[in-house]
């Protein structure tokens, strides 16, 4: 069973991780490259937690004890007494590398090392480190706090008894974990990623409007969201980082990104983040 909790990056996947953890009981020790950002994540977990207590699902001494647990640093070697590392920083393999690298050295030898990369082959970041044994993938869903599932993702060296605590691990923050094996895209992602592809290819091809392909899922097949909705939500960028990557995999034209992403992309349609996707957020 862990006792110390390490995360590294306090973007929307890292801070969801870090408020889940803390509210779970965990003490957590989150590293940032700024104060800023720290702060930044800080103050978004606290207004999360304020409109709980608004709707009456927290008490005052709940978010105290939540906010109690973290702490946020700028200095990696404050997690060297962790029992497991989350790194949640941007996909981007050679920086995840160097973080673990780094983590290697400054670790205890019993961390269990995890990245919540949604697409970069686990078993390549655990090759930046001398305990791939130790090492997995624990694939988070945003929003963090809400979505329920983890993906637990094994490589060919991870030990059954990594593999376990990681498992019971989320289990014990209230997520209903899966077991995956690393291929990219896990289990969810394979499923996802064509069928976004596919209803931005059907807007591309002017099949129908945004609102009725939207509308189409969410009002006939029950979904919480459309699919252009939910690919502004997770980021235009982040989907076809993840469609380049399986494509790159599989040679499938199934993950093959349609033309309209990749120009939205590259002028800087990355969705909600930057207030214009396939809908304006500009308002
Ligand atoms: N962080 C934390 N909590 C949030 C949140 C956020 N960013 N956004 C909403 N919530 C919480 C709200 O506080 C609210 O909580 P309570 O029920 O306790 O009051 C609850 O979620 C519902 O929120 P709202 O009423 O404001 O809005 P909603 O009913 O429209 O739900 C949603 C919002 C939960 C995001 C919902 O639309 C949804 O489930 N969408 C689909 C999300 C999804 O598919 N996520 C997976 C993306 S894929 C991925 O993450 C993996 C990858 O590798 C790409």
């Amino acid at each position: 069973m862990f006792t110390k909790i390490g995360v590294v990056g306090f973007g929307q996947m890292g801070g969801g991780i870090t408020q889940v953890a803390a509210q779970s009981g965990f003490p957590v020790t989150t590293m940032e490259v700024s104060d800023e950002l720290i702060a930044k994540g800080i103050g978004f977990i606290t207004k999360l937690l304020d409109r709980a207590i608004e709707k009456g699902k927290l008490d005052q001494a709940a978010k105290e004890k939540t906010l109690g647990n973290i702490t946020g640093t700028t200095d990696l070697k404050d997690l060297a007494e962790c029992d497991i590392v989350i790194e949640a920083v941007t996909e981007d393999m050679v920086a995840k590398k160097e973080i673990f690298s780094e983590l290697e050295r400054i670790c205890k030898p019993e961390t269990i090392f995890a990245s919540n990369t949604s697409s970069l082959p686990i078993s390549d970041l655990a090759a930046a480190t001398k305990r791939p044994d130790k090492f997995l993938g624990l694939h988070f869903f945003n929003p963090v706090p809400v979505m329920k599932l983890v993906e637990v993702v094994r490589t060919i060296d991870t030990s059954d008894a990594a593999f376990d605590a990681a498992f019971e691990f989320a289990k014990s923050l209230g997520k209903s974990p899966v077991k995956a094996k690393d291929t990219p895209g896990f289990i969810a992602n394979v499923l996802l990623v064509p069928y976004l592809l596919d209803a931005i290819r059907q807007y591309e091809h002017g099949l129908a409007s945004r609102e009725d392909i939207d509308d189409a899922m969410k009002l006939g097949c029950g979904h919480p969201m459309g699919p252009l909705t939910l690919t502004d939500f997770i980021g235009l960028d982040t989907i076809l980082y993840i469609a380049d990557i399986m494509f790159e995999e599989f040679k499938d034209s199934h993950y093959a990104a349609p033309p309209l992403l990749r120009r939205m992309v590259n002028a800087g349609y990355l969705g909600k983040k930057s207030r214009r996707g396939f809908y304006d957020y500009t308002a």
